[in-house]
């Protein structure tokens, strides 16, 4: 490890932080009536979706697949990152969350960018068509992520971006006392990644560990 990785320190990240632009009021509300609706808040940070929203320009990406809406912090916020016509397919398992998300996502500017496909990943992803996205994120069971991966390659185009959540397993990532099924799972896809002749990627660490790949 160099140097320079070792001089990234809390307070480097807190500097960046309030270098970036962070969210708005709708976004606050949202995080605030999810908490009070008891949806968990394990939403990404403003940091992530930052980031997040960059690359998507960057790629110029018009459709995304995400896996996992929660309460549709992360859908909003990359449908913002799309031009006209764009959007977000967001698949979500939990009747609960997925209600509450279509509620927040309605009342967003970018109702018309986002599509919930309601029902588990699993089922959903393999009724995509092959090179019908320009971008995926992972964010749902760890465990699936390694099928969720196979399916994001077959979807995403060629020179399209692959992001997914939590590559630092919450914190617990080189804590090996743990051995919690979505903490081995993470350890697990993060060296199947590392392995992925399909991908050139990079774990970010910015929130959990951000991966960020592009598909070759
Ligand atoms: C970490 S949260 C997603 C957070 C969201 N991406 C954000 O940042 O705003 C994970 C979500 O994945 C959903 N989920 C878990 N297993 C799933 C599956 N097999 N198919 C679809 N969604 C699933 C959970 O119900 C939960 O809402």
């Amino acid at each position: 490890m160099s140097e320079i990785a070792n001089a990234v320190t809390a307070e480097h990240f807190r500097y960046l932080a309030e270098r970036t632009v962070g969210e708005d009021a709708f976004l606050r509300q949202l995080k605030n009536e999810a908490r009070t609706a008891g949806i968990p808040p394990i939403w990404i940070s403003p940091e992530q979706a930052s980031f997040m929203q960059i690359l998507l320009k960057l790629c110029k990406a018009r459709d995304v697949v995400e896996i996992g809406t929660l309460a549709g912090y992360s859908a909003i916020t990359m449908a913002r990152a799309l031009p006209p016509g764009g959007k977000v397919h967001t698949i979500e398992v939990s009747p609960v969350h997925a209600r509450f998300a279509y509620q927040w996502i309605a009342r967003s500017e970018v109702a018309d960018r986002v599509a919930i496909h309601r029902g588990d990943a699993r089922i959903i992803l393999p009724t995509f068509a092959a090179d019908s996205a320009d971008a995926a994120f992972l964010d749902a069971d760890k465990p699936s992520y390694p099928f969720y991966l196979k399916e994001c390659l077959r979807i995403v185009r060629q020179g399209g971006l692959i992001m997914a959540d939590n590559a630092f397993a919450f914190g617990e990532l080189l804590a090996h006392d743990s051995n919690e099924p979505e903490v081995l799972a993470m350890r697990a896809f993060n060296d199947l990644v590392a392995r992925e002749a399909a991908l050139q990627s990079i774990i970010v660490p910015l929130g959990d560990g951000l991966w960020v790949g592009v598909k070759l």
